[in-house]
């Protein structure tokens, strides 16, 4: 029998928050830095929220939060299964959107986390006791998570069409998702830090100044030891050869950016308005929350019917 697992990381007590730059973070297992057009947004656990110098540039996400991630069970690879959020949209994604429960991704080249408010875990756990094992990791070892004596939360999923609420966009940049062996990563890392600080405004020989579309997005993350970076084309070519792994098919993706104004903490949904149609139609995704808006990615090749079938859902018509 496949049984789906569901880690809840004790090390994925995470803080969300933006800061304009950052310093070199060691002991901290779970650390992730985009860098927007708006703002830098980091991901770290406590551990790495203490060693962040204090300042009046950084503004924190209240809340403590939970970073989940959901482990194929029947230990076989679980490499032949749809990529990202596209494989949890209607078994873990849709669901919680259905108990107002409010998430924050982070897909990585490993895996997707979904980070929830510590506070909603118990009606996290109810909504997905029926349809998951729950295991909570704790100092490295996975115990049962199941004490919580509710059950038979499961909702299944809206047949209702969620409506898009947020403005899209698609900018032109192609994106690839990649990861680096940590031991290579000292010989990159002035590259890397380059590359998150220090390039800002530059346009590549290949971006001419009237490429509008062109956004900055660069995403870094060393979570336990794993390391994934989602850049744009033009960016891993400044990277050695052979330096930065991507999967066998080398994909590119583009990007949907999700939201006008900031999307905040509070609404639940967004995710959901996005990801369940890509499950429907069988597109893999990355989606990637920052501080202020969301980032679906998707083949390259789908972009257009994503849009049309995004836009199909846009509630601003009705
Ligand atoms: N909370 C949203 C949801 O449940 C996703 C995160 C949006 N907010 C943000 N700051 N990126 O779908």
């Amino acid at each position: 029998m496949i049984c789906n697992c569901l880690y809840i990381e004790t090390v994925g007590m995470v803080k969300c928050l933006m800061y304009y730059k950052t310093s070199f973070i060691s002991r901290c297992k779970f650390f992730s830095l985009t860098e927007t057009p708006e703002d830098y947004t980091i991901i770290v656990d406590e551990e790495g929220f203490k060693e962040l110098p204090e300042s009046e540039h950084l503004s924190v996400a209240e809340a403590t939060w939970l970073a989940l991630n959901v482990v194929s069970g029947g230990g076989s690879a679980t490499n032949s299964q749809p990529i990202g959020v596209t494989k949890i949209a209607k078994s873990v994604i849709a669901p919680l959107a259905d108990h107002n429960i409010s998430v924050f991704m982070l897909s990585t080249y490993q895996t997707d986390f979904i980070l929830v408010r510590e506070l909603d875990l118990p009606m996290v756990m109810h909504t997905l006791s029926s349809e998951f094992t729950l295991l909570r990791v704790v100092n490295g070892e996975t115990v049962a998570a199941n004490s919580l004596g509710v059950s038979n939360g499961f909702v299944k999923p809206k047949l209702v069409p969620r409506p898009i609420i947020h403005p899209l966009s698609s900018p032109s940049n192609m994106f690839c998702v990649t990861s680096l062996d940590p031991d290579t990563l000292p010989s990159v890392a002035t590259l890397l830090m380059d590359v998150m600080f220090y390039s800002g405004g530059i346009k590549e020989p290949g971006a001419s100044s009237e490429d509008s579309g062109h956004i900055r997005f660069f995403s870094f993350s060393l979570i336990e030891g794993y390391i994934s970076l989602v850049m744009d084309e033009q960016t891993t070519q400044r990277f050695p050869n052979n330096v930065l792994f991507t999967s066998a098919s080398g994909e590119l993706w583009k990007m949907v950016r999700i939201g006008g104004q900031p999307l905040g903490f509070d609404e639940c949904g967004i995710v959901a308005q996005i990801s369940e149609p890509l499950a429907t139609a069988d597109i893999p995704a990355y989606y990637i929350s920052t501080f202020k808006f969301d980032h679906a990615l998707v083949p390259e090749e789908n972009i257009q019917s994503v849009i049309g079938a995004l836009r199909t859902n846009e509630s601003a018509g009705q």
